[in-house]
């Protein structure tokens, strides 16, 4: 199933930030009749104006409170550049509508506590744009585990593309500098999706240019008792990938968009992304799905991150990177 049987009325959407991710969102939004866009604000007009020509959306507004008060949407996308990300979430708090937040909401711990807390406070409903942890091919992945057995081990690798984040020129110093929080944390959020809160942490980290790390090595304890590992490495070639071990039974995806699953006895299965991931930014419909959702009731179903959950995404990542020791 691709789409969501439409409602008596649709759930009216403005977005916030007018970049690449806004478009994905707005490519999503396209599969789902019952979530439309009724307008866009963003800092550049002429990219808000080309955005929403392309998809129809009838309000382009000069600043958010404008859009709110043109367009009257049920809820708000925040999709802006990682570093105004935080600073756009307090003030968005303030229209008492429910949000989703791209990542990263901050570009440390500290940060996304203030936010974490201040939703708290308002009684917000949020929810944080972990698109991975809607891949369908992850969902499949764990049920082939669970068919088996208990999930016994979670294996993260990490590895960022350090070289070809500064070479594309779209990153801000600050954020390359935060590149822990502001993308490493897709694949740390994945230890946490798989294996649940870890319990115990053993990190070990080293830094060959970056200022919080760029070689992480970790073992760890989740409360029902898996261990998990991640290593990164982000001036070395490898990519992202996740394996996750059950009884009799593996499960590999790298890239993490594919899923192979291999049996004690040999036989071995390819695992296929269903239509929602086809065609669109892997993720993006399941996820404005779960967004809908709580937009509507209030509800934030699993595998979803509220603000307070990707939280503890940060902090774990601020784990992870804790005193990393220069390679020289
Ligand atoms: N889930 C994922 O896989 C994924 C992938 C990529 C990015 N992201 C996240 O999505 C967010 C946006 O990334 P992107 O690639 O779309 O970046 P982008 O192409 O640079 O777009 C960012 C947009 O936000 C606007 N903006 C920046 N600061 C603003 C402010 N203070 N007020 C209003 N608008 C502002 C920018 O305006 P201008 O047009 O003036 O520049 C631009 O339209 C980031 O937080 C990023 O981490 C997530």
């Amino acid at each position: 199933m691709t789409a969501s049987a439409p409602s008596a009325s649709p759930l009216r959407v403005g977005l916030i930030g007018a970049g690449l991710i806004a478009r994905q969102h707005l490519l999503a939004m396209s599969r789902l009749p019952d979530v439309q866009a009724m307008g866009i604000a963003s800092r550049t007009r002429a990219k808000a104006e080309a955005l929403a020509s392309e998809f129809a959306v009838p309000l382009v507004a000069d600043s958010p409170e404008e859009l709110v008060r043109q367009a009257r949407p049920d809820a708000l996308m925040v999709l802006v550049s990682p570093q105004a990300m935080a600073g756009m979430a307090f003030a968005c708090l303030s229209f008492g509508l429910p949000l989703f937040l791209e990542k990263p909401v901050g570009l440390s711990v500290a940060e996304a506590e203030d936010v974490a807390r201040a939703a708290e406070t308002s009684g917000a409903r949020t929810m944080v744009g972990f698109n991975r942890r809607h891949y369908s091919v992850f969902r499949q992945g764990l049920e082939k585990i669970r068919e088996r057995g208990r999930l016994l081990a979670v294996h993260v690798e990490g590895n960022e593309r350090m070289a070809v984040a500064r070479a594309t020129g779209r990153f801000s110093d600050e954020v390359l500098r935060a590149w822990l929080f502001a993308n490493a944390t897709h694949t740390i959020d994945l230890l946490r999706h798989f294996g649940g809160e870890p319990e115990q942490v053993f990190s070990l980290c080293a830094s060959l240019r970056e200022p919080l790390g760029d070689q992480f090595s970790a073992c760890l304890r989740f409360r029902d008792g898996a261990l998990g590992s991640y290593t990164a490495n982000w001036h070395s070639p490898g990519g992202w990938g996740v394996v996750l071990k059950g009884e009799g039974v593996t499960v590999e995806f790298k890239p993490l968009e594919t899923g192979r699953v291999a049996y004690a006895d040999g036989a071995t299965l390819t695992l296929e992304p269903e239509p929602d991931d086809q065609g669109v930014k892997p993720g993006f419909v399941g996820q404005l799905r779960a967004f809908a959702r709580l937009a509507r009731t209030g509800v934030l179903d699993a595998p979803s991150q509220s603000l307070a959950g990707a939280l503890l995404t940060m902090r774990l990542a601020g784990q992870l990177a804790a005193e990393p020791r220069p390679l020289g």
